[in-house]
C-alpha cells in the first residue's frame, strides 16, 4: 500500500492506495472518532460493496442511505435525503458520515457533511477510476443545478481517502475510460513524462494491468495532493485541474446530466481546448494532433455533439466558476504538460473553435 498525504495543516489528511484495502478494518476505523456512523452509497454500488465495508463496523451504530444512480440525481432532493436519514437516526454532530461510490455518491456525502450541524467528518471510499484519481481528494463538494454544473457546494475536507484498486474490476469500459479523460489531464497541464508514460502504456492501462493502473492513480493522486496544498481554495494554480471543464460542463448540462459521462465530456472538452490554444498561438499543430490521438485511443469521444450551437455553447459557459464578472475564463496548454491559469478569450477565438473542431 502506498500512502500519500494531502498537506493542509491541522486539516491534512491520507489518501490510502493499493489492492484489497476494502478488506482492511484498521484503515477505516482508524478515522472513526465516533460512535454514529452514516454510510452513502448508491443502488449500484452497494449490492457490490456495502457489505464488505459494514463488516468492519459491528461495534458502531450504522445507518445507511443508498441513493438512486445518476449524475441526474446530483440533486439537493438527494442530499436531504442523507439529512433525513441523519435527524431520523437523531445522529450527532461528532457523527462520521463514509462515502462509498463514484464522484457523484463523494460529491454529494461531501456536502451533506459539510452541512450537517454545520460540518461533521467524512470518509471518501472511491469506487470509480474517476473518483480514484480526482474527486475524492481535494474537498470540492456539492450537486448540480439545472442551469449549471457543480455550481452549488463547498470546499470540505475528508478526512482520509482509502482506494482500493480492486473495485475498479467491476466498472464497466465507458466508466473505465471516462475515468482515464482525467487521468490524461494530469499529464497535459503539468507532467509530460506522464503524459509521454500515458502514450506508451494506454493499452496496457485499457487491459487493466494492476500495477500500471495503480501507477496512474498514484501519479494522479500525487498531482492533485500537491495542487490542493498549494491552493485549496482555488484561487489560482488549481483552476488548472479545470482544462477542458468549461466546455465539458457545457455539454453536460446542455446535453442533459448523464447524456455525457463526466469524464466524456472533459474529453471533448480538452480537445475544444487544445484547438483554441492553438488559435491562441501557444500550442503547435502536432501536439494537438497528439492529445486527440490520445484521447481516441482511451476510446474517449472528441467531437462536440452536433445539437449545441456555438452560440448555445458560449451561453452555457456563461456559467462557470471561474467566469470573473460575467465573463468567461478558460484553461489554455502552453505545451503539453504546463497548462496556463484562467484566461479570458475574445468571442471570435472561442466562435471559431465551437464552430470548426470537429464539425
Ligand atoms: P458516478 O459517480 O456517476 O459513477 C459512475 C457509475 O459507476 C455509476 O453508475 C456508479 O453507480 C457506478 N459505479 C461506481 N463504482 C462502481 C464499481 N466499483 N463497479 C461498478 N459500478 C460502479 O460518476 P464518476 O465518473 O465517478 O463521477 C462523476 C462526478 O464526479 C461528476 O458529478 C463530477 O462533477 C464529479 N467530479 C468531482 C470532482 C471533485 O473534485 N469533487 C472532480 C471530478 C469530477
Ligand atoms: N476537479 C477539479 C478540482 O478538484 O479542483
Amino acid at each position: 500500500m502506498k500512502t500519500l498525504t494531502v498537506a493542509l495543516d491541522e486539516r491534512s489528511y491520507p489518501i490510502y492506495i493499493g489492492a484489497d484495502l476494502l478488506s482492511q478494518a484498521d484503515l477505516l476505523t482508524r478515522h472513526i472518532q465516533s460512535k454514529q456512523v452514516i454510510i452513502v452509497t448508491n443502488e449500484t454500488v452497494a449490492p457490490l460493496y456495502l457489505q464488505n465495508v459494514l463488516a468492519h463496523l459491528s461495534a458502531y451504530h450504522v445507518e445507511s442511505v443508498i441513493l438512486p444512480d445518476g449524475e441526474q440525481f446530483k440533486t439537493f432532493d438527494s442530499v436531504n435525503l442523507i439529512f433525513d436519514k441523519l435527524l431520523a437516526s437523531k445522529f450527532s454532530r461528532n457523527s462520521t458520515l463514509i462515502a462509498l461510490g463514484g464522484g457523484v455518491i463523494g460529491d454529494m456525502g461531501g456536502f451533506a457533511a459539510a452541512c450537517y450541524q454545520r460540518g461533521i467528518a467524512f470518509i471518501q471510499i472511491p469506487t470509480t477510476l474517476l473518483a480514484q484519481v480526482d474527486s475524492s481528494v481535494g474537498g470540492k463538494t456539492g450537486v448540480n443545478h439545472l442551469l449549471g454544473k457543480n455550481m452549488i457546494g463547498a470546499f470540505y475536507q475528508p478526512q482520509a481517502v482509502i482506494i482500493d484498486v480492486d473495485v475498479l474490476d467491476t466498472l464497466d469500459d465507458r466508466q473505465f475510460a471516462a475515468g482515464l479523460a482525467e487521468v490524461i489531464k494530469y499529464g497535459l497541464i503539468r507532467d509530460l513524462e506522464f503524459f509521454v508514460w500515458l502514450e506508451e502504456n494506454i493499452d496496457v492501462l485499457l487491459a487493466r494491468d494492476k500495477t500500471a493502473l495503480t501507477y496512474a492513480i498514484e501519479q494522479s493522486c500525487r498531482m492533485k495532493a500537491e495542487v490542493v496544498a498549494e491552493d485549496e481554495h482555488e484561487g489560482g494554480i488549481r483552476a488548472t485541474l479545470n482544462l477542458g471543464h468549461t466546455f465539458g460542463h457545457a455539454i453536460e448540462t446542455g446535453m442533459g446530466y448523464g447524456t455525457y459521462l463526466h469524464g466524456e465530456a472533459v474529453a471533448i472538452g480538452t480537445c475544444l481546448a487544445a484547438d483554441l490554444s492553438q488559435r491562441k498561438g501557444f500550442l503547435n499543430a502536432a501536439d494537438v494532433v497528439r492529445i486527440i490521438h490520445l484521447f481516441e485511443r482511451a476510446n474517449l469521444p472528441i467531437k462536440s455533439p452536433t445539437e449545441l450551437t456555438a452560440e448555445r455553447f458560449i451561453d452555457l459557459m456563461a456559467v462557470d466558476k471561474k467566469n470573473v464578472d460575467g465573463a468567461i475564463r478558460v484553461i489554455l496548454l502552453e505545451a503539453i504538460g504546463k497548462a496556463t491559469l484562467p484566461m479570458l478569450v475574445d468571442n471570435l477565438s472561442l466562435m471559431q473553435t465551437l464552430q470548426h473542431y470537429g464539425r
